[in-house]
């Protein structure tokens, strides 16, 4: 089990009177022989979700607390830690496979070898067959699913995302919800994501950790089992309509409004 580990992390921007974030400590591990951990981060805007982020992908220093990988400090991005934004940026006259294998060419992969590798990680999100096509000839979905293909192509052991399908109509974004569980489970990497979506929490955590503002701080941890239940093989409608899941929306939905003036 490898672990990114957030320990008692404060974020405090220059020149801001208070901090971002007070003491949020997280722990996302990740198995080499099974599934690892899925985080997803909820809370009203300006909780410090994406500063959280921030700091486990290296790109913001902690003004308190560690952030560590197995024990060693995050100094830096790393590509043990792949982060894939909301509108992140592809070549847009480069084709599908031209994109992750611009991935896999920075990574050092022999060029022979990376068409074939970028094939495959395509297909890892079900885009198997869009390797030819440009980017722009892509909908928003797919161009997504490269994102996360470009993410992968650097082997992370963590994926870090934030609100990466928060750009995407509703039913692509249903249908990305379950490319992502598959992805998860196949490409063994642990996953810190941030969502606004509370259904999407629900679906895809293994744990949700909820966030208020004021500084940042948790306010809850649930530990989830939507997921690993699809994993299984349950069908994500048939997941969405168990009682479990109604309920447990509703307490997530309690949790992120709890202490808000009506
Ligand atoms: N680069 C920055 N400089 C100064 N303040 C920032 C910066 N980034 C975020 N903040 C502030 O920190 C708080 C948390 O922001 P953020 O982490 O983006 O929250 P969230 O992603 O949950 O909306 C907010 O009050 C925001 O205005
Ligand atoms: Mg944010």
């Amino acid at each position: 089990m490898t672990h990114l580990t957030l320990d008692k992390v404060s974020v405090h921007y220059d020149g801001q009177p208070a901090p971002a974030v007070e003491r949020v400590s997280l722990d996302i591990g990740k198995s080499d022989s099974g599934r690892g951990d899925f985080v997803v981060l909820v809370g009203r805007s300006g909780c410090g979700k994406t500063s959280l982020l921030n700091v486990a992908a290296g790109l913001v220093e902690p003004a308190g607390g560690l952030a560590t990988v197995d024990g060693r400090p995050i100094t830096g991005p790393g590509s043990d830690r792949a982060v894939v934004f909301q509108n992140d940026a592809l070549f847009p006259w480069l084709t599908a496979r031209e994109n992750v294998a611009f991935a896999l060419r920075l990574r050092g992969v022999p060029a022979d070898k990376r068409a074939r590798r970028a094939d495959e990680l395509l297909s890892l999100v079900k885009l198997g067959d869009a390797g030819d096509k440009r980017i722009w000839e892509l909908s928003g979905g797919m161009r997504q699913r490269v994102g996360l293909a470009r993410a992968l192509a650097a082997e992370p052991e963590f994926l870090l995302l934030d609100e990466p399908l928060g750009a995407l109509d509703a039913l692509t974004r249903e249908r990305m919800q379950t490319t992502l569980l598959d992805l998860w489970a196949a490409a063994q990497v642990g996953v810190l994501m941030v969502t606004h979506g509370i259904e999407e929490a629900l679906v895809l955590a293994t744990r949700i950790v909820v966030l208020a503002p004021g500084p940042g701080h948790v306010v809850r941890t649930f530990e989830t089992h939507f997921g690993r239940r699809y994993a299984a093989g349950e069908p994500i409608r048939a997941i969405k309509a168990d009682p479990a899941f109604a309920a447990a929306r509703a307490e997530l939905t309690d949790a992120i409004f709890e202490g808000e003036a009506a």
